[in-house]
């Protein structure tokens, strides 16, 4: 795991983006993992900016997003599948048919979940999966003591969710208590995490995340599991991190991150 710790929300969504974009022109029929929530509006907003700007090419990308709220519509205003039209589909060139959420309005739960991680296996599983970390420490929406090795499926939201997530709603009664959410084992199953993570609210669960012990009422410590992951926080939501020095050593001295600096 590599964590990058950069000065401020703009400059950290900036650096989540271009890796994005690097991924995208080394393979143009990327399959790519998305998710949805506050922070990765900046994010979006700056692959919508390198689309206008850069020429920054969709037409080939398939995506896949971690979840989807149960009783929603699609055209409800507080869906994913709204969220990612409003965010990012309808702005950059995209075809909306390589761009997959779990269907919401399914009367088969169960059936949903096998029908979506068989749709993602057929798209021969997802090359690089972005991920943020909720307060109540969920990816996707894998709620405390969700397996390890869950797959996508129906899951009760955490009370802490709701309270998180029930003020984007213009009644927020109206928040649906489930949804259908990939599994931490799906997700591990990426062939490479990106995770967003800023904000002071994200302090105390970002150490949790990247340098506690891995345990199921964590589900985001899962990712110390994956061969694979880059970790990218503000200074806000990295002022918990026992590590952060190294961590910086690594960020100035690694070639890798040499034209990310
Ligand atoms: C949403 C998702 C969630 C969010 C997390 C953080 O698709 O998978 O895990 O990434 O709840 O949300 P924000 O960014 O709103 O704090």
């Amino acid at each position: 795991m590599e964590v990058v710790v950069r000065p401020c929300k703009p400059e950290a969504s900036w650096l989540a983006a271009r890796l994005i974009a690097a991924a995208i022109r080394a393979k143009p029929s990327l399959v790519l993992g998305l998710a949805t929530g506050r922070t990765m509006e900046r994010l979006y907003a700056k692959l919508v900016q390198m689309h206008r700007e850069e020429g920054l090419d969709f037409s080939l990308v398939r995506t896949f997003n971690l979840d989807e709220y149960i009783g929603l519509p699609p055209e409800d205003p507080n869906a994913y599948r709204y969220y990612m039209n409003h965010h990012l589909f309808d702005h950059i060139n995209i075809d909306k048919r390589n761009t997959h959420l779990p269907e919401g309005m399914t009367d088969d739960e169960a059936g949903e979940g096998a029908r979506y991680e068989a749709e993602m296996r057929e798209a021969g599983g997802i090359d690089l999966q972005l991920l943020g970390i909720g307060r109540a420490g969920h990816i996707g929406f894998n709620e405390p003591l969700s397996a390890l090795q869950s797959r996508t499926r129906a899951k009760a939201l955490t009370p802490m969710t709701i309270a998180e997530n029930s003020g984007e709603f213009t009644d927020p009664a109206r928040m649906p208590r489930r949804a259908i959410t990939m599994g931490v084992g799906t997700i591990l199953e990426a062939k490479r995490l990106l995770v967003l993570v800023t904000g002071e609210s994200k302090a105390e669960i970002l150490a949790k995340a990247v340098e506690g012990p891995i345990t199921s009422m964590v589900s985001a410590t899962a990712i110390q599991l994956h061969p694979n992951v880059q970790v990218i926080c503000d200074n806000e939501a990295a002022s918990n991190l026992s590590g952060r020095e190294y961590y910086e050593w690594i960020f100035e001295n690694e070639p890798e991150w040499q034209e990310y600096r």
